[in-house]
């Protein structure tokens, strides 16, 4: 790819499928402040853990598309559940470089000392194909306790961070993970490292916690180096770039744990991206009102 200087000052685009991304888009800010991002909550139809594998496809595509159209020069799937599901059907449809997420299985495989490991993502991540293939490469004798998630994605994207009963839901997924001696957690999903403190009230200092944030943000910055599309901090800048804050539902949960995690205080702009199955599905609603 040509990058011209323009190209350099186009802003990457991060999705998710809600909330998630923040924890990519924090990791992103630190590592390369100069980089003006897009941030899309794709809200409105989450969780993607239980669509079907049509649905996220289509979603993926529609929104990736759609951030092409908003200028942007780099796409950062910043969801387990989309990059297993869709990220090689998705990177041949759009124009820019891709970089997804996977659950850190391989860390995990490299730290942990009692050779057992939980992997908490969601249901369609852990089914996926991708994700079979990157324990069968990476784990070696790493004995892996998939466990799914469920409940885990709508509590964060309704801020619940901490109630009684989510303690209760996460007790529930990492008791077992504990009797069963693993000493590390892959967090594969961008909505479970909001749960650290209340995964560390569960396991306390009994688990490594994986969370691959900061290497995806490493792996756009590579990405972008080779496409010489890498932008340059303007002279003396001492805050980081704007962020834009999209979601496709009202943005109201989106704006406080932007405020909350990364200290933005930003408006959020509703967007609509309607794709073929979103159509469908509002046509369904209608009819059934
Ligand atoms: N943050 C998404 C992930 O990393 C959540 C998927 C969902 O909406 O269920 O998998």
């Amino acid at each position: 790819m040509n990058a011209t200087p323009n190209a350099c000052t186009a802003p990457v685009g991060i999705f998710d499928s809600g909330l998630g991304g923040l924890s990519v888009l924090r990791a992103v800010r630190t590592l390369l402040p100069a980089e003006r991002v897009v941030y899309v909550a794709d809200s409105r139809y989450a969780p993607y853990g239980q669509r079907d594998d049509d649905f996220i496809a289509d979603r993926t595509l529609a929104i990736g598309e759609w951030l092409v159209r908003q200028g942007a020069k780099a796409l950062v799937v910043a969801c387990n559940t989309a990059t297993a599901q869709s990220i090689e059907l998705v990177r041949g449809q759009l124009p820019i470089p891709l970089v997804g997420v996977e659950p850190g299985v391989k860390p995990a495989a490299l730290q942990s000392v009692s050779r057992v490991a939980g992997v908490l993502a969601t249901q369609v991540t852990l089914r996926s194909a991708r994700f079979q293939a990157l324990v069968a490469r990476h784990a070696g004798d790493l004995r892996v306790l998939s466990q799914p998630g469920h409940g885990l994605v709508e509590a964060v994207e309704r801020c619940d961070v901490g109630s009684p009963e989510l303690l209760v839901l996460l007790r529930g997924y990492l008791q077992p993970m504990l009797d069963a001696g693993a000493d590390t957690l892959v967090l594969g999903c961008t909505h479970y490292p909001f749960l650290d403190d209340a995964i560390r009230s569960i396991v306390g200092e009994r688990m490594t916690l994986i969370d691959t944030s900061v290497a995806i943000a490493r792996q756009l910055e590579r990405v972008l180096a080779q496409h010489r599309l890498l932008a340059e901090a303007p002279e003396g800048a001492a805050e980081p770039a704007p962020t834009r804050f999209c979601s496709t539902s009202d943005g109201a949960h989106l704006r406080l744990l932007a405020a909350a995690l990364l200290g933005i205080d930003a408006a959020v702009e509703t967007v609509q991206i309607p794709s073929r199955r979103t159509l469908e599905l509002d046509k369904l609603e209608k009819s059934a009102a």
